[in-house]
């Protein structure tokens, strides 16, 4: 039997796509062999492609590692000549079902989306025009847009494939999932417990972490700028709206055990450090500015509650990423 989540008069129906998420293997190897012949495969292959960035040394992949869940380990990714960039990387799976994309909203579709990080100067520093010529000159691609678009490589076609190719990386092989099917017994009974907690009141994660991949797409401030040294504004940076200071997407919280560093600037190390920010934030941030109401007061959580909130956490890590599930405490 199903189990549905609802939430402040939002039902959830618990639906995923599994699509063709065999890809790509951990070790950065394609998921298939051969030349591509659909439109996700030839995206994977330009994920992989460092062409796409100025120096040749960065693609995609070199942030969004698949291994992790298609985010880095590093609290702020390098990008070409080693520039540091400002923001910590998120996943880049389970993003089909966003309305927008980035920290602070600014793209509106994965289509869209493909040229930000290519033209970033700290990213992979390219002109998107110089970027797709290259790919237009190679002899190999040249080969795979004409098998699949019958057409020469375009800016369309290009940003088409990538973003297919994201689509596929919905990841629903997890304990968490197939106990929501119903197999009571995938998941312990810390992470039942966990479960509760994390879906009750006392914790209030469910009230910005809901649907099936644990976020409602908007933008909370969780007291992370103080206009001091917290000083990314967030979703301010492109509404010019004073509510949205310190505002941030809220991410979806599937993998979340293997994509840590966590928050927009990658600030806690672990999902126990998550916890305990959340439990008292003035403990880490004492003047955050604008903060959410949710978050006025201490939470108060016992040591066990912290500790089957974090257990539940780790069942929403998909079967391939396993291994690199950590429990760091
Ligand atoms: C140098 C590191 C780096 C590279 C290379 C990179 N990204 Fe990212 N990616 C980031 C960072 C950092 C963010 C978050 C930036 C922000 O929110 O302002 C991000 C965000 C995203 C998001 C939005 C996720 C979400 O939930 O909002 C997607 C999708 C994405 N990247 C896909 C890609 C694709 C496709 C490529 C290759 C064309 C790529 N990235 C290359 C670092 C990188
Ligand atoms: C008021 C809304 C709100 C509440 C309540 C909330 N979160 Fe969040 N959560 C966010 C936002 C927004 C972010 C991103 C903030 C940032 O990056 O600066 C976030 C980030 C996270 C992250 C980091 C994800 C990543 O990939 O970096 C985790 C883990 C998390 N929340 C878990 C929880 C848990 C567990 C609870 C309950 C104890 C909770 N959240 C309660 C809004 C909320």
């Amino acid at each position: 039997m199903k189990k549905i989540m609802l939430a402040a008069g939002i039902v959830s129906t618990v639906f995923f796509c599994s699509s063709f998420f065999s890809a790509p293997a951990p070790d950065n190897a394609l998921s298939f062999k051969g030349a591509p012949s659909t439109k996700e495969q030839l995206g994977e292959v330009l994920f992989f492609e460092k062409k796409l960035s100025l120096d040749g040394t960065v693609s995609c992949a070199s942030c969004h590692i698949p291994a992790h869940g298609f985010a880095d380990t590093l609290p702020l990714s390098h990008g070409v000549f080693g520039r540091t960039g400002k923001r910590n990387s998120p996943s880049c799976a389970n993003v089909s079902g966003r309305p927008y994309l980035f920290y602070d909203g600014r793209a509106a579709t994965l289509e869209a989306q493909v040229s930000f990080p290519i033209e970033d100067h700290s990213e992979m520093g390219i002109p998107f025009t110089k970027a797709l010529s290259r790919i237009a000159a190679d002899k190999f691609y040249i080969s795979c847009f004409k098998k699949i678009f019958n057409s020469k490589p375009t800016a369309e076609n290009l940003r088409i494939s990538i973003a297919a190719f994201e689509r596929s990386l919905e990841t629903s092989k997890t304990p968490f999932d197939r106990y929501m099917d119903g197999a009571d017994s995938a998941i312990s009974a810390a992470a039942i417990r966990g479960r509760a907690i994390f879906m009750g009141t006392k914790s209030k994660c469910f009230d910005c972490h809901f649907s099936p991949d644990f976020t409602g797409d908007e933008f909370r401030n969780i007291g992370l700028f103080d206009g001091g040294k917290l000083n990314d504004s967030g979703r301010y940076l492109i509404s010019h709206n004073k509510e949205d200071i310190g505002k941030f997407k809220v991410p979806g919280l599937r993998n979340v055990a293997v994509t840590a560093p966590y928050m927009h600037n990658g600030m806690f190390k672990t999902l126990r450090e998550v916890i305990e920010y959340y439990d008292d934030p003035y403990r880490f941030v004492p003047n955050p500015v604008n903060s959410d109401s949710l978050l006025l007061h201490p939470l108060r959580l016992t040591e066990n509650e912290k500790s089957d909130l974090e257990v539940f956490l780790l069942t929403l890590t998909d079967d391939r990423f396993t291994k690199n599930l950590k429990r760091a405490n």
